[in-house]
């Protein structure tokens, strides 16, 4: 296994089942901290489903069956002491269809830190405007905080849904296939968003983008029909895959 120094998140025998469909096979995975780690693969290769795995939002669908641990700074989350609602805030996903809530812009993002008991007009605002801020969507969006959040563009509401991630203070953020269905605009804005937020956070990505992958990921987790084929720094995977199967992947041979 690729040596990490400090895993924010270690993956260990992590298996996951639908009904009888195994999707994930004991993947054992170390994902560093303050870096982005990449996870791709092709449609059905289990990306999402290990995401959700690392926030228990699996679970949400009653025919799965989880095994195995995932370690957050030491503790499983999956142990009989963790705490379901302290995990999800400390590890956010950005699902794939990033869709705001159908209210005001204001509400998207107090909704969180309302959640975890923030009453404070003045600390909400704060909040708001920190979280949006660090989105990158303040500019855009600061005379109009009580207009419906649902006006927004896709590449806005892609950035209003960073913004409510952000607004509960995760120390993880996972984000799947961040540029799904956005106009390559949207799409850049929402990379140059990845770079800064990685100085900060550990991030997670979904996606399908070789390209997507080489620019804005540190690590690269390849996974194939359920197994983690490879796993290793960005730069090393694509220049020297070990596996076959890896490189038919990033050379975009699919057999
Ligand atoms: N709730 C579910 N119930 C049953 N099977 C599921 C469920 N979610 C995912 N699967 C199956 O698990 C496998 C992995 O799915 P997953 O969505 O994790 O793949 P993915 O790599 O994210 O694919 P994509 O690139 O299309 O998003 C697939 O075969 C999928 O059909
Ligand atoms: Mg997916």
């Amino acid at each position: 296994m690729v040596l990490v120094r400090h895993p924010k998140l270690v993956v260990r025998n992590l298996s996951v089942y639908y009904g009888d469909f195994q999707a994930l096979s004991s993947i054992s995975l170390n994902i560093p901290s303050g870096a982005a780690t990449a996870v791709i693969g092709g449609s059905g290769a289990g990306k999402s489903s290990l995401l959700r795995s690392l926030c228990r939002m699996n679970e949400l669908w009653d025919n799965v069956r989880t095994e195995g641990q995932v370690l957050l700074d030491g503790h499983d989350i999956y142990g009989p002491d963790a705490d379901v609602t302290e995990v999800r805030r400390r590890v956010g996903l950005i699902a794939r269809h990033p869709s705001p809530f159908p209210k005001s812009i204001f509400e998207n993002v107090a909704y969180g830190p309302r959640l975890h008991g923030v009453r404070d007009r003045r600390e909400l605002d704060e909040i708001v405007k920190r979280s949006l801020k660090q989105a990158g969507l303040w500019n855009e969006v600061k005379g109009r905080l009580q207009e419906f959040a649902l006006n927004l563009s896709p590449g806005q509401k892609a950035r209003l849904c960073i913004a409510r991630a952000l607004a509960v203070q995760p120390e993880v953020l996972l984000i799947d296939d961040p540029a799904y269905n956005l106009d390559p605009v949207s799409a850049a804005k929402i990379e140059d968003l990845i770079l800064e937020l990685k100085q900060e956070y550990t991030l997670v990505l979904a996606t399908n983008s070789m390209q997507q992958a080489g620019r804005v990921s540190d690590y690269i987790a390849f996974l194939s029909e359920g197994f983690l084929v490879e796993f290793g720094p960005t730069s090393d995977v694509f220049a020297r895959p070990k596996d076959k199967r890896t490189e038919d992947y990033i050379t975009g041979r699919f057999s």
